[in-house]
C-alpha cells in the first residue's frame, strides 16, 4: 500500500494544471468520493493495526498535498482575474462624480474681510500687530494710570515671566484689544494717519453664549488736522448701511473710555426683528455694536503727535458680535468648537 501511495504521490506533484477543465478533472481523479485517495482509505480500514500508524500519515500528507495542489490553482485564477478586470470594465460615463468636499472660509474670516473692505474703500489701510503686548501698548500710552479700575474693565491675561533688563511682575499681557496695534502705528507714523486694525484679543471671561476669553475685533483710528465729531459719525453711518444695509437705524450713547474724550457707544436698530423687539435686543429693538470716540489728547501726546495740530477718532467693533447678527448666530462658543455641520454653512459664502 505504501508504493501505491508514493506513486500517487508523484503523479499527484506531476500533473500540471492550466485550465478550469484541468482543475476539474485533477479534483475528480484524486479528491471526489470515488477518487483514488477516497478508495485509497477505503482500503486503509483493512491494514494490520500495526501498520496504522506509519501508512495513516503518508495517506494524510498525499491528500493534503492534492488539496494545497488546487487550492494553488484556484487562488492563482482569482488574481489573474482582477489583473484583468481594468481591461474588461467599461465605466459609465453619464454617472455623477463622488462629491468633493471644499474646505470653506471660517464664518468670523468671511465677516471680518466685509468689514475691513469697506474701510479699504474709503481710504482706510491695515495694521497688524502682536498678540502678547506690553503694559505700555495696551493701556500705559492709551491713559490708563497705573492702579486706575479703568483697567478693570477689560480681565487681563497677564503673561508672568521675567524678561533681561524688564521689571519682572506682570509686564507683558495677552492684548485686550487691538488699540494697541493702533499706539504701534502712532508711534512710528506721522499723520496724517487713516488705518484699521483687525485681530485676535483676549479677556479673562467666563466662557458663555455670550461671552468668551477670546474674540476677534476691528478697530479703526484716524488722525488728521481738523477732525470733528462729525467725521466720526459719518464714517460710522456709511459702515453701517454698507454692512447691514440702507435702512438701518443708528443712535449714539454717551459712555467712557480713557482714551477719548468725549465716548460714545454705538447702537443699530435690531437686525433680526427690525426694531420690534425680540430676545437678541432684549426687546429694546437696538443692539450696541462699537465703542468709540475723539482720541484723548494724552494719547497723542503719549505718542509724539502734537495735540494742538492734529485731532483724530477711533472706534473699535467685535467681529464674532456683527457675525452674529448677520446670521442669526445665538451661540459665541460655535465659533472656536471646529464643528463642521456649523461651519460648512458657510461654504456659499465663500
Ligand atoms: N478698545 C475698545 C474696546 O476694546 C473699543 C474702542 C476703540 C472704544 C476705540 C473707543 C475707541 O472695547
Amino acid at each position: 500500500m505504501e508504493t501505491r501511495i508514493k506513486t500517487l504521490g508523484d503523479e499527484v506533484s506531476r500533473y500540471k494544471i492550466s485550465n478550469r477543465d484541468e482543475a476539474e478533472q485533477f479534483r475528480l481523479k484524486f479528491l471526489s468520493k470515488k477518487g483514488l485517495i477516497h478508495i485509497l482509505f477505503e482500503e486503509f480500514k483493512t491494514i494490520a493495526p500495526e501498520k496504522r500508524r506509519s501508512v495513516g500519515k503518508i495517506l494524510n500528507e498525499l491528500k493534503t498535498s492534492a488539496e494545497i495542489k488546487l487550492a494553488e490553482w484556484h487562488e492563482r485564477e482569482e488574481t489573474e482575474k482582477t489583473r484583468q478586470a481594468p481591461s474588461s470594465y467599461t465605466p459609465d460615463l453619464t454617472l455623477p462624480p463622488y462629491p468633493f468636499d471644499l474646505g470653506a472660509r471660517h464664518p468670523v474670516s468671511i465677516v471680518k474681510k466685509r468689514i475691513t473692505d469697506i474701510f479699504l474703500k474709503i481710504g482706510f489701510t491695515i495694521s497688524e500687530g502682536p498678540e502678547i503686548e506690553d503694559d505700555w501698548h495696551n493701556f500705559g500710552a492709551l491713559n490708563f494710570p497705573e492702579d486706575h479700575p479703568a483697567r478693570d474693565m477689560q480681565d487681563t491675561f497677564f503673561i508672568d515671566f521675567a524678561v533681561e533688563g524688564v521689571p519682572a511682575r506682570n509686564s507683558y499681557l495677552l492684548r485686550t484689544h487691538t488699540s494697541s496695534v493702533q499706539v504701534r502705528v502712532m508711534e512710528s507714523r506721522k499723520p496724517p494717519i487713516r488705518t484699521i486694525s483687525p485681530g485676535r484679543v483676549y479677556r479673562n471671561e467666563t466662557i458663555s453664549a455670550r461671552a468668551h476669553c477670546q474674540f476677534h475685533q476691528v478697530e479703526g483710528l484716524y488722525i488728521d488736522k481738523g477732525v470733528s465729531f462729525a467725521d466720526l459719525k459719518q464714517t460710522l453711518y456709511y459702515f453701517v448701511r454698507e454692512l447691514f444695509g440702507e435702512h438701518t437705524g443708528i443712535r449714539f450713547r454717551p459712555s467712557f473710555f480713557p482714551f477719548t474724550e468725549p465716548s460714545a457707544e454705538m447702537d443699530i436698530s435690531c437686525i433680526i426683528c427690525g426694531g420690534a423687539g425680540c430676545n437678541v435686543c432684549k426687546h429694546s429693538g437696538w443692539v450696541e455694536i462699537l465703542g468709540c470716540g475723539m482720541v484723548h489728547p494724552k494719547v497723542l501726546e503719549n505718542c509724539k503727535i502734537d495735540s494742538y495740530v492734529y485731532t483724530g477718532f477711533a472706534f473699535g467693533t467685535g467681529v464674532e458680535r456683527i457675525a452674529m447678527m448677520l446670521y442669526g448666530i445665538k451661540d459665541l462658543r460655535l465659533f472656536y468648537e471646529n464643528d463642521i455641520r456649523f461651519l460648512s454653512q458657510f461654504r456659499s459664502a465663500l
